[in-house]
């Protein structure tokens, strides 16, 4: 009880520095152009699907992040669902997913009558854990017609979908070398990631596709929003078109082509992205203020790390992480829920995927690593607004 409630105090420390009666997790920040140029869409009644600034977003994205082609979506998770359907994957094919894992990737499979298959993460990258994917595939596969063939299972693993994070590179280029040698395509679920950089590459570009997200949580929101970026020119033309109801181009007649999805983002919400994508340098400088401070107030407490990231990487710190240490996990449920009560938005990562119910029945490596992340993850208040309260800077 005295080691509990000491670690309280300590967190409690650090928000009382900061003035403010409520602390969400992650909440948007407009100083920009985001007024301005949403009464423009309103003035011009283009706020729907039509309207210049889908174009403007999406070749600002390609700026930033250095891909070739970008395609907007209405969230991140159609995203991902047409982003798989471009690489081939296909009913009863298996898809390789990180078990500590928000539901998106795993559902969009699901929407591809695909069979997802979980892989353990690693406490050193909270993603897919390389030594382990290596000996397992290792064991359990063999290349058959020139694709990758579960031979438990009987089927072929035609993807993989390494995630990053809270904004943090997983061991991507190890995940690149994986999939060269396994034949596997690779969709690089970059939500979280919009700013981070790995080897000065922005996250997302590594695979045949990435997939981002500007939902009203992340780095930089469109209200709801998301991108599927590529340098495959044939995917992502694929990309557009299954976006847009498979359509035809015709000045007014209305055929589609074959079986689409209303998956556009409105030009509203474009407007949004845009002008918040113009802030984003200024945003990741605030960011890295507040997780500064953060590293710099705990770093000699006991009972906890900072998740930092790996070497060679630049993360947005999207959502400031720490880690307890081992013998402390039985305080994680009692720690979230005390900062809640005090007005605090703390979080535990999601249930791992093969402790979700509906999940349970589908392929998975040995995931006791990531049962044991799953139970020492805290995520803390981290708003870029949040840089306001602090001295020490960049
Ligand atoms: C890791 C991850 N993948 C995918 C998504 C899906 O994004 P969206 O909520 O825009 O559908 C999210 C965001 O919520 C996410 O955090």
């Amino acid at each position: 009880m005295k080691l509990e409630n000491d670690l309280k105090k300590n967190l409690l420390f650090f928000f009382s520095k900061i003035n403010k009666k409520k602390l969400p997790l992650h909440e948007p920040f407009f100083f920009g152009n985001e007024k301005k140029y949403l009464s423009e869409c309103i003035s011009k009644n283009a706020v729907a699907s039509v309207g210049n600034f889908i174009k403007k977003f999406e070749d600002s994205l390609k700026k930033f992040t250095g891909a070739k082609y970008c395609v907007l979506f209405c969230n991140g998770t159609s995203a991902i669902h047409i982003g798989l359907q471009t690489l081939g994957v296909k009913k009863n094919d298996e898809v390789l997913i990180p078990n500590i894992n928000y539901i998106a990737s795993a559902n969009a499979s699901l929407y591809l009558n695909a069979i997802p298959h979980f892989v353990n993460v690693n406490l050193d990258s909270l993603g897919i854990d390389i030594l382990q994917l290596k000996k397992y595939l290792k064991k359990n596969t063999k290349i058959k017609n020139n694709r990758l063939f579960n031979i438990k299972t009987k089927r072929y693993i035609t993807a993989i979908v390494p995630l990053h994070l809270y904004g943090y590179p997983c061991q991507i280029d190890e995940v690149l070398k994986i999939a060269k040698v396994y034949k596997l395509k690779v969709l690089e679920d970059a939500a979280e990631s919009v700013g981070s950089f790995f080897k000065k590459k922005h996250l997302g570009t590594f695979g045949d596709v990435g997939a981002l997200s500007f939902n009203g949580n992340k780095i930089i929101t469109s209200g709801g929003g998301g991108a599927l970026i590529t340098n495959n020119e044939k995917i992502a033309i694929q990309a557009r078109k299954l976006a847009n109801v498979a359509k035809k181009k015709h000045s007014w007649k209305m055929v589609f082509s074959e079986k689409g999805y209303n998956y556009r983002m409105p030009n509203i919400n474009a407007a949004l992205g845009f002008s918040q994508l113009q802030k984003i340098k200024k945003i990741l400088s605030y960011k890295k203020i507040v997780f500064k401070n953060y590293k710099k107030i705990f770093s000699d407490n006991k009972y906890f790390s900072i998740y930092s990231g790996l070497k060679d990487s630049s993360p947005n710190h999207w959502l400031v992480t720490i880690i307890l240490k081992k013998k402390y996990i039985k305080y994680h449920e009692s720690i979230i829920k005390f900062l809640i009560s005090k007005n605090i938005e703390a979080r535990p990562v999601w249930k791992p995927m093969t402790k979700t119910n509906y999940l349970k029945k589908y392929p998975a490596m040995n995931s006791n690593t990531s049962l044991d992340i799953a139970k020492r993850i805290i995520n803390l208040p981290s708003s870029a607004y949040l840089y306001k309260y602090f001295n020490l800077k960049r």
